[in-house]
């Protein structure tokens, strides 16, 4: 049973998988590179995708949307191809190491770095944030949820403070998009990092950046870009400048099914699913003594993910445990954001995270509930 859907989606609908058998066995050319057939088939494949990102997020110029081979990709872009030496920028204490590493990478480059610490639920507060604001802060960068706790970050609060002072309000939604509906505009986001292969049930390798209109963004691959060949610089050109290379077609024609499937089933319907088998989780796992459950203790504040810890037992043990004896897959440990452990308190040895998608059942939950009081029993006594 898959339990491990903050880490990539998984089934996904069936149109998902047609459509990549469908671009690799019918259409196979690559877009923009030709004037055949196959390749305008790719071309429209490519238009389409974009055009139904832009609709999801209310994008209203699709050309603003650059694909990338996933959210680390897209925040790599963002941060490298905007902040200069002596730019300030503000994040947060929850952040995975897709947007730490950048960041340190950066401050050894000039940039200076605020991690604003979270509270002890991992909700970061926007007063906080607003006092570490200075004079040179050019972009505040900030998790929309935690991947370890679910904690929904107040995203609206934080663009006002970006749009009153000019700061580039960037948004990791890697664990938020395709659970919470986005809207860039009402939300001030000038740049949006987003997963193809998580909330959008896209295949792995997709992702995209949103880019607001008005940010000037710095290309961070070169290479061709099917226009503008005598050009020795790299073009500037949105999307075309940012994307060189042979995209991941099979993968992008899976993500535009994805969020086709998620447009008709509706995000929100999804995401009461998903919150009802969160809430169902929990119930079992506060009734075991010895659990401690982390994250926002109203659980409409958090969203996609349940981290817990069990005393005296061993998260990844418990984790190995729930794969060999229930074929159960969670994803234990500190799931690449050691700074959102330490604001937890649970460093070193992390958290138990599970994380059900659009196919989990109630039976399923039930089974897993079942499964790790049995788990915990059986380390414990062996102890
Ligand atoms: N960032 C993904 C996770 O949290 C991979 O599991």
């Amino acid at each position: 049973m898959y339990l491990d859907n903050a880490a990539t989606s998984f089934p996904k609908p069936e149109i998902v998988y047609e459509a990549v058998l469908h671009a690799m066995r019918d259409v196979g050319a690559s877009p923009g590179r030709g004037g055949y057939r196959q390749s305008l088939e790719a071309g429209r494949i490519l238009f389409q995708t974009r055009e139904t990102a832009a609709q999801f997020f209310s994008v209203s110029d699709s050309s603003r949307i650059i694909f990338t081979q996933n959210a680390t990709g897209a925040l790599n872009l963002a941060l490298h191809g905007t902040l200069n030496a002596g730019d300030h920028v503000i994040t947060t204490s929850m952040e995975h190491n897709s947007l730490l590493r950048p960041l340190y990478t950066l401050r050894n480059k000039g940039v200076e770095v605020t991690i604003v610490p979270a509270g002890h639920d991992g909700v970061v507060s926007v007063e906080e944030i607003r006092l570490a604001m200075r004079a040179n802060t050019r972009m505040i960068a900030i998790g929309h949820v935690s991947n370890v706790c679910g904690a929904v970050q107040p995203i609206r609060q934080v663009g006002e403070l970006c749009r009153d002072s000019g700061a580039l309000f960037l948004v990791d939604a890697a664990q938020s998009a395709g659970y919470l509906p986005i809207d860039v505009e009402s939300a001030a986001i000038d740049l949006l990092a987003v997963p193809g292969h998580k909330g959008l049930l896209g295949p792995g390798g997709t992702g995209f950046l949103y880019v607001a209109p008005h940010v000037q963004l710095k290309p961070v691959i070169q290479g061709g870009t099917g226009s503008h060949s005598t050009a020795e610089e790299q073009p500037l050109v949105v999307p075309d400048g940012f994307e060189a290379g042979t995209h991941n077609m099979p993968g992008i024609a899976g993500l535009q099914a994805g969020m086709e499937f998620l447009l008709e089933r509706g995000v929100v319907a999804l995401h009461q699913h998903e919150q009802m088998l969160l809430a169902q989780a929990e119930r079992t796992l506060r009734g075991i003594s010895g659990v401690t459950v982390y994250g926002p203790s109203d659980s409409r504040d958090r969203c996609s993910v349940l981290s817990f810890t069990a005393s005296g037992v061993d998260s990844a043990l418990l984790a190995a445990e729930l794969d060999h004896c229930f074929d159960i897959a969670v994803r234990a440990g500190l799931q690449c954001a050691p700074l959102a452990h330490r604001t937890l308190g649970t460093l070193p040895g992390g958290t138990v995270r599970l994380s059900p998608g659009w196919s989990t059942t109630r039976e399923e939950i039930a089974f897993f509930s079942g499964a790790v009081v049995e788990c915990i029993d059986k380390i414990r006594n062996s102890a």
